[in-house]
């Protein structure tokens, strides 16, 4: 099942194995593409999984979160983009491509941070200023001119990230989201205003990552994304990839995005979330947290269609492969997350592990 094709409405995929987004830390200071950057997507290429989504890419200058970020913002931005497009599809023409667009809202070391509301975020410090009409406005038209990008440069495909605590997933939030206007009556309108207004221009698939819940005080709960998952759903969005949790989790000593303690307790930690999510809706659902072996995403796939890994491939890019292959059937990645230590350091993508 792991390596037989799928397809969402608009894609095809050549097996169920995703690569979820990962930031590399290797673009320029202006967020252009570097050879080394285009080195590792070729390696992902070859290593067999059948969709690979970019790491997050800034769209617009304040939605940056870290400094060596990929940049989408500017059309200066879409040759270097193309390249990497190109160099990928030379390598494994069948792979389906995605480019993940990102703000960073709260969560950025570069200060100035925006935020749907003012709330704090107590694991960073930072105090975000909340959003005017006018900041709404201007982050809907970023989305959409990056999604025109990227389809410009050739991209299969775009996945709007709305999951871990980025600007996005601080809209669904109500913990972050407190807001008495139309924006925080119903706190997926952002989402649906950037599906309507890239459609009026552009026929690019659009998926999402979203939270099915933010572990932390009053924040999104499964329930209530299973509604927003629906709203998705009847928009017309490609497929919704199921994660959880954001920095402020971290500060409440709760479940995280790629928490090593999580990850110990076993394969797949969001896969309930993930099956909720699935029950309600229509489109293709991605798994994703902690699947390292092929007989979890086996098991998975009886359920969700597909399955995405980020730190396994992160450990060794041709995982896929050898699974396929039966070389191997786990990734020995021990979730020690020196890979996220590195990149928030400014180093490049790689396995840092000790071992
Ligand atoms: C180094 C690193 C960078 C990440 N960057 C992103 C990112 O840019 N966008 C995103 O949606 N998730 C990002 N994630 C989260 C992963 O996509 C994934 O959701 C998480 O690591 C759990 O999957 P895994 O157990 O297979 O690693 C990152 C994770 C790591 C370890």
């Amino acid at each position: 099942m792991l390596f037989t094709p799928a397809e969402t409405e608009n894609l095809k995929m050549k097996n169920r194995l995703v690569r979820s987004a990962t930031a590399e830390s290797m673009a320029t200071k202006e967020g252009f593409v570097t050879d080394e950057l285009i080195e590792l997507y070729k390696k992902l290429a070859e290593g067999g999984a059948g969709t690979i989504i970019t790491g997050y890419m800034f769209v617009s200058e304040d939605g940056r979160a870290s400094y060596k970020m990929t940049g989408i913002s500017e059309d200066r931005h879409i040759d270097g983009l193309r390249r990497l497009v190109e160099e990928v599809k030379n390598v494994a023409n069948d792979v389906v491509f995605v480019a993940q667009l990102a703000h960073a809202g709260r969560q950025t070391i570069l200060g100035n941070a925006i935020a749907p509301s003012a709330v704090r975020d107590p694991y960073t410090g930072v105090e975000p200023r909340e959003m005017t009409k006018e900041d709404i406005e201007r982050v809907i038209e970023a989305f959409v001119n990056a999604a025109l990008r990227a389809e410009k440069a050739g991209f299969d495909a775009i996945q709007l990230h709305a999951a871990h605590g980025y600007l996005l997933s601080e809209f669904i939030s109500p913990h972050t989201n407190r807001r008495k206007d139309e924006y925080g009556k119903e706190r997926a309108k952002i989402l649906l205003d950037i599906f309507e207004r890239i459609r009026e221009k552009s026929r690019i698939p659009v998926m999402i990552k979203m939270n099915a819940c933010d572990f932390v005080p009053g924040g999104l709960e499964v329930d209530e994304a299973v509604r927003i998952a629906k709203l998705l759903d009847d928009a017309g969005f490609e497929a919704i990839e199921v994660s959880g949790g954001m920095y402020e989790s971290i500060y409440h000593n709760r479940y995280n995005v790629v928490s090593q303690k999580v990850a110990k307790s076993g394969e797949a930690y969001f896969k309930d979330y993930a099956f909720k999510i699935k029950d309600a809706v229509s489109i293709p659902v991605m798994c994703v947290g902690g699947i390292k072996s092929r007989k979890t995403a086996e098991i998975l796939l009886k359920k969700v269609e597909f399955v995405s890994m980020s730190r396994p491939l992160i450990r060794d890019p041709y995982l896929p492969r050898k699974m396929m292959e039966g070389e191997v059937d786990a990734s020995d990645c021990k979730s020690c997350n020196l890979c996220l230590t590195a990149i928030f350091e400014g180093k490049p993508l790689g396995c840092y592990a000790k071992n």
